[in-house]
């Protein structure tokens, strides 16, 4: 093992099984009862912070809540014209983002403007959105359905789709216990399954483990990624783990600044930050930052080394790379890239269980 290298160190595999005794919730009256309820859902949060995974009591993951939230993350019925679904802008393949796409365009043609950002170890982001407007993945996943330049569909439109579905509806008793379709039981399950959309199997992680070896290049960059005089990357964007430490903060993107946490909190001091991303799987999730402006990695390194602008609340991590006029060479950013790389979890990436099931 290698858990002395990083600061969280990863050391067991921990299987998280939450208690779970069946509450009867509303259920139709015309149901029969239940034999037991839906079995507890087993998460590897391996190489994770375990203690601060968010899993609420009032939306305990299952085995059959995720079966459900999986098919109606990809169920085109939550659009308007029932051609969008979640997964038409976070596709598994690109980490859950839009497909090298800057903005997603809605149902009606609309481009938005923001990108997409991908849906890694969502279960441990505790403000949502870029710029954190969201507390709950349950809270989120109400916007994007009514949204005019997403999905655009009334809910009760929606839930009145799935009702007529005799088969979904089956999964919903199996899931909540009963057979009425409501819209919060739809974004209780979305966000179960999105809660096991967990990246801990990139050749970084089998590293840590002692399961293999990176190349010189890659521990050179890693190197530069934990060095203070160097990349100094981890402030934010945490050591191992999570790859974030989930701040929002002000990298120096414009001297002015578009708003971020401000436009939801309404505090100068939010003025031009931004939720810092996981790095996790970053080699598959361009277009980069909140608006999709760099569509490379060694862009990326160019603006922390020589593109940062000073402008309101930018971030005190960062002033001295400022001052000093920091630059990367050619090499330190191929060694950076290279240790990047090394977060692309190829499981994440393919696993079945997080597929559209209609193509199975
Ligand atoms: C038209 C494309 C589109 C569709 C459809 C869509 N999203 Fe998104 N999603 C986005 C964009 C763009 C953002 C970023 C918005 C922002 O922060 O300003 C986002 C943000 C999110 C986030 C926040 C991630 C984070 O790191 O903060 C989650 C979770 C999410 N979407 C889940 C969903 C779910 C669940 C659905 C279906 C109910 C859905 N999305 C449908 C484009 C889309
Ligand atoms: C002071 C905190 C801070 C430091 C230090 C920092 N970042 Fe960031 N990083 C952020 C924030 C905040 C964002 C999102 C900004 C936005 O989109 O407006 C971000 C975004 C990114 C993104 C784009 C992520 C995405 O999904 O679009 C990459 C890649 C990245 N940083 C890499 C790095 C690297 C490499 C270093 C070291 C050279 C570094 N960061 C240092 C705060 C930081």
């Amino acid at each position: 093992m290698r858990g002395d290298i990083l600061k969280q160190a990863p050391r067991f595999v921990l299987v998280l099984a939450l208690s779970w005794g069946w509450a009867a919730c509303g259920s139709d009256s015309t149901a029969p009862p239940p034999e037991s309820g839906p079995t507890p859902f087993s998460f590897n949060l391996d190489g994770l912070p375990d203690a601060e995974a968010f899993l609420p009591a009032s939306n305990p993951t299952t085995v059959e809540g995720v079966a459900l939230g999986r098919r109606l993350f990809y169920d085109q019925r939550l659009s308007g014209d029932e051609t969008q679904s979640c997964g038409s802008c976070h596709q598994q393949a690109f980490a859950f983002t839009d497909g090298g796409r800057r903005f997603s365009l809605g149902i009606d043609g609309i481009e938005g403007t923001t990108n997409a950002p991908a849906i890694i170890n969502a279960l441990y982001i505790p403000d949502l959105f870029w710029d954190g407007r969201s507390a709950t993945l349950e809270e989120q996943a109400l916007e994007p359905v009514p949204n005019p330049i997403e999905m655009h569909v009334e809910w009760d439109v929606a839930v009145a789709r799935l009702q007529a579905d005799e088969e979904l509806v089956d999964d919903f008793e199996s899931a909540f216990g009963t057979r009425t379709v409501t819209k919060e039981l739809v974004v209780r399950a979305i966000a179960q399954f999105e809660r096991t959309l967990v990246s801990n199997n990139s050749r970084f992680d089998k590293y840590v483990r002692g399961e293999l070896e990176l190349t010189p290049q890659e521990l050179r960059g890693f190197d530069r990624y934990k060095f203070e005089n160097e990349g100094d990357c981890f402030h934010c964007h945490a050591l191992g783990g999570l790859f974030t430490h989930n701040v929002f903060a002000n990298n120096g993107l414009d001297a002015d600044p578009d708003p971020g946490r401000f436009a939801n909190t309404g505090d100068e001091f939010d003025m031009g930050k931004f939720r810092a991303p996981t790095l996790r799987n970053i080699e598959v999730t361009g277009p980069y930052m909140h608006d999709g402006r760099f569509d490379t990695l060694e862009q990326v390194l160019d603006h922390y080394g020589g593109g940062m602008q000073d402008g309101p609340n930018f971030d005190s991590k960062l002033f001295l790379h400022l001052t000093q006029g920091r630059t990367f060479s050619t090499q330190a950013k191929a060694d950076i890239i290279a240790f990047l790389k090394t977060l692309t979890d190829e499981e994440f990436l393919t696993n079945p269980d997080f597929a559209d099931p209609n193509e199975k």
